[in-house]
């Protein structure tokens, strides 16, 4: 049976889209029953609605506090029957109840290789500081903001004259590639979370050739000789 997976997002769901695709090409063992936004104009809500995925809106402003937005969130949720939460640029931080309530079964993506640059400004901040090497994290959510057990990462070089957004097209290309993979594996049970560490079952043995100067990335690329 396919994976019941609640969708959370607040903008334009360019990685809702990318799992859409997958999950409909039988690629991803999901069955997405929900697409939820803290924002009635995310354009996230309008892919769904074309897919004839249920959508439903909890507005966070409509709420007296987090707690009681949290709760509506959980009901909504609870109501469409989903095992599994993948949040896809929910720009609203969840509080401790609704983390733990979907420990271990709660996916977040970031634009930037964590721990480097957490928070909302992930590309921004990556091409202002000049790193030569960025790129996307899924990982599990926990009580802390972009910080739970790391399930994948995928680098691109970032150049001297990018802005923000310039890296962040290079990273978002990328995202639409990883987190339905993560997805796929969180839903057919291949996943376990030590500590820290998340392990693939079964195990995510490196290339051979990684032994020697095998797949890397090293950008300014190194001239012939080096
Ligand atoms: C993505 O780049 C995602 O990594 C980011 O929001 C964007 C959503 O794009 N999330 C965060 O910055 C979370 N801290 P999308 O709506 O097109 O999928």
């Amino acid at each position: 049976m396919k994976t019941p997976v609640a969708v959370l997002l607040s903008g334009s769901g360019s990685n809702l889209q990318a799992m859409i695709d997958k999950v409909q090409a039988g690629v991803i063992e999901a069955d997405i029953r929900l697409v939820l936004s803290n924002r009635a104009d995310a354009f996230g809500l309008t892919r769904a609605a074309k897919r004839g995925i249920p959508t439903a809106v909890v507005e966070h402003g409509a709420y007296p506090c987090r707690e009681a937005f949290d709760a509506a969130l959980l009901a909504a949720i609870a109501k469409s029957g989903a095992r599994v939460v993948v949040l896809a640029g929910f720009m609203r931080i969840l509080g401790p109840e609704i983390v733990s309530a979907f420990a271990g079964r709660m996916l977040n993506i970031h634009p930037a290789l964590l721990p480097s640059f957490p928070g909302v400004h992930g590309q921004p901040d990556a091409a202002r500081h000049g790193v030569k090497i960025s790129g996307c994290t899924v990982h599990f959510v926990d009580e802390k903001m972009d910080h739970g057990p790391i399930v994948i990462q995928a680098a691109v070089p970032a150049l001297a004259d990018d802005d923000g957004k310039a890296l962040g097209a290079r990273i978002l290309a990328l995202e639409h590639r990883i987190y339905p993979q993560a997805v796929h594996w969180l839903c057919t049970g291949r996943l376990h979370v030590r500590g820290r560490h998340v392990h693939l079952d079964p195990a995510d043995v490196p290339p051979a050739d990684m032994a020697g100067a095998g797949p890397c990335l090293v950008n300014p690329p190194l001239e012939q000789g080096f």
